[in-house]
């Protein structure tokens, strides 16, 4: 997600952007750019890395003006250069585009402007200039008629240097807050910019479009009908707004998956035909079928999202699939050769050990691709070709919102590989469509986290548990035991339910709780039997079990239901109560939730 900041008034309009930018630096920083209105001509300077490069850039000559837009770049399309930094100009120069968000369908529109010489690779320039070619004097129609043609996200503000006080901006998916101020408006992905001059806000909703100048802010929607907005005060300081009013950044990361899973998602699939569409993969349909195994390396939450991958390869595509932890694998002399597919699976594509596993395997001749979040990373770049999860940045150092993306995404390549052999096209329809369902089952598990949360502050008096899951819910138990102990710090561990009687049931006793995962699948009834075992033992379980199983409630003291899905979508929907309990176990332990004792969010040593 990248950080937009506008301003109009009568004051100098670089000052307000530069700190506006350095309030959103938390939304993403791998570039940044501002454009100013001096005159009658747009001055626009950008840079890459951290906003303190392009104050440096401007401190000699700054642009002057009172009215700019400016823009803090997480990179979604194209590396991270100065040409894909935005503002992103059209019509000579003259209209300046900051956008967050992604354009689905910025290749088919690119397609479309045909003499158009574009001079980046982002999805952002196609949009500034579509509006330019809707451009015929009325900015706000060049950009309602241009928003007509998009599918995608967007939050943008657009300036022309032919009309000085106007501003319009536009919201589908990604955040826009306007501040009134006397006689000056300041716009921003969310309030934290705007915070210092005024705590008078107007929340843009989807498919809303505002026109403003200095005297007056206007919204409408993409057909020109008048919106009526009511102004609302916020009461928020500098650092809950950066976490939009959640107390920590894991409590509001946990709460982006719906959102952030549709990014990882949203136009790499294709309904009719029932299958995945990445196209980083870089082979051709041959070399996908001569792939006969595939290896995924990654370290902590990211290998237990790549076991959820290794199921579905083994599933969809009957090849062999293993997950070896990185650390292991760069040492362990693997066999891997040209018929190999390793994926390295990292949220910030620094992780040292499994960039090494990289470097192995590349030596070793396999095919090696990345499911990255961090664009532009170092195992980003080093791997030849992969796919970007979108997640946005991941500020809590407990992964939740990446991992769910991986997932996704891995899915999705099980099923691009497996119609390739074995998978029907109605198999594949069916996936997709029950892919298509996962937000909102997501929200309905969200809704439940004050229940979550009294269940957790009613289990930190235990200073151990047992997690139990068995199939494809085994690395759903590994993910949520990861994350009890790394923020809470309780004594966590995780088994496939089958392997409970063989050692670890010794450890359960009334003081000795399990968490268990029981949803409806083939495993169902094996997975009670265990449960049976652990009662008997007297230790007292939650269960997660699928809505409408009353018969749950038979053997667990607490229970939280999730709704049905397909088995390999299940770690989607099961690992989320996990996630919540551990974090509001955390809080009540009064521990630094966001920022763990003794860890790091990158480790980027050995
Ligand atoms: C996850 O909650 C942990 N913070 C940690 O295990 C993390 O997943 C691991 O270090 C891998 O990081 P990466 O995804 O950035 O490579």
């Amino acid at each position: 997600m990248c950080g937009i900041v506008a301003y109009i008034g009568d004051k100098p309009a670089l000052p307000v952007l530069i700190q506006g930018l350095r309030r959103l630096e938390y939304r993403g920083y791998d570039s940044a750019g501002v454009a100013l209105l001096n005159g009658d001509s747009i001055e626009r300077v950008r840079s890459v890395g951290k906003i303190d490069f392009l104050t440096d850039k401007v401190k000699t000559r700054p642009p002057a003006g009172t009215l700019g837009i400016a823009h803090t770049r997480w990179a979604t399309h194209g590396g991270v250069t100065e040409e894909n930094a935005h503002p992103h100009v059209a019509l000579d120069g003259k209209l300046a585009v900051v956008h967050n968000g992604i354009i689905e369908n910025y290749r088919e529109l690119k397609e479309q402007l045909a003499g158009v010489n574009f001079v980046s690779q982002t999805d952002t320039e196609v949009l500034a200039h579509l509006i330019g070619r809707h451009y015929h004097g009325d900015l706000r129609s060049a950009v309602q008629q241009a928003l007509a043609h998009v599918r995608g996200t967007y939050g943008l503000v657009v300036m022309h240097a032919d009309h000085p006080d106007q501003l319009v901006a536009a919201r589908l998916g990604s955040p826009l807050v306007i501040g009134i101020g006397e006689g000056e408006h300041y716009l921003a992905s969310d309030a934290t910019p705007i915070l210092p001059y005024t705590k008078k806000v107007v929340f843009l909703e989807d498919g809303e479009v505002a026109d403003v100048s200095r005297a007056a802010l206007e919204t409408f929607n993409l057909k020109d009908e008048t919106v009526a907005k009511h102004v609302e005060e916020i009461d928020w300081d500098q650092t809950q707004a950066e976490k939009q009013g959640y107390p920590h950044f894991m409590l509001k990361e946990i709460f982006d998956q719906p959102t952030v899973f549709q990014d990882a998602v949203r136009g790499r699939y294709d309904l009719t035909e029932g299958t995945g569409r990445l196209g980083g993969i870089n082979l051709t349909e041959e070399e996908m079928r001569r792939i006969n195994r595939v290896v995924f390396i990654a370290c902590g939450t990211a290998s237990y999202a790549a076991m959820i991958g290794k199921y579905a390869f083994e599933r969809l595509v009957g090849i062999p699939a293993e997950v070896d932890v990185a650390s292991e694998f760069r040492y362990r002399d693997p066999v891997v050769d040209d018929r190999t597919l390793v994926f390295a699976i990292s949220q910030s594509g620094e992780t040292a050990d499994t960039l090494a596993a990289v470097r192995e395997a590349k030596r070793k001749g396999a095919f090696v691709r990345g499911i990255v979040n961090v664009v532009g990373s170092t195992i980003a770049r080093e791997t030849d070709g992969g796919t970007y999860i979108h997640a946005g940045p991941e500020l809590a150092v407990a992964s939740t919102k990446a991992y769910t993306n991986m997932v996704a995404i891995m899915l999705l390549y099980a099923l691009q590989f497996g119609r390739l052999r074995r998978v029907s096209i109605a198999t594949g329809q069916r996936l997709l469509s029950a892919l298509r369902e996962i937000p909102e089952k997501m929200k309905a598990i969200l809704a439940q986290s004050d229940e979550i949360r009294s269940m957790a502050e009613e289990y930190i008096r235990h200073r151990d548990m047992l997690f139990l899951g068995r199939g494809i819910n085994y690395p759903v138990a590994l993910e949520g035991s990861l994350k009890l102990k790394e923020i809470s710090y309780i004594h966590a561990e995780a088994y496939p339910g089958g392997e409970m009687k063989h050692g670890p049931i010794a450890l359960l006793s009334p003081d000795f709780p399990v968490m268990a995962i029981m949803t409806r699948n083939q495993l169902y009834d094996k997975m009670r039997s265990n449960i049976e075992e652990v009662r008997a033992r007297g230790a007292r379980v939650i269960l997660i079990a699928t809505v409408g199983d009353d018969r749950a409630r038979e053997i667990s003291d607490r229970i939280v239901y999730v709704p049905e899905t397909m088995e390999l979508l299940e770690p989607l929907l099961n690992t989320i109560p996990l996630q919540l309990f551990a974090y509001h176990a955390a809080v009540a332990l009064g521990k630094d939730v966001d920022r763990p004792r003794n860890l790091a969010k990158s480790v980027t040593v050995e």
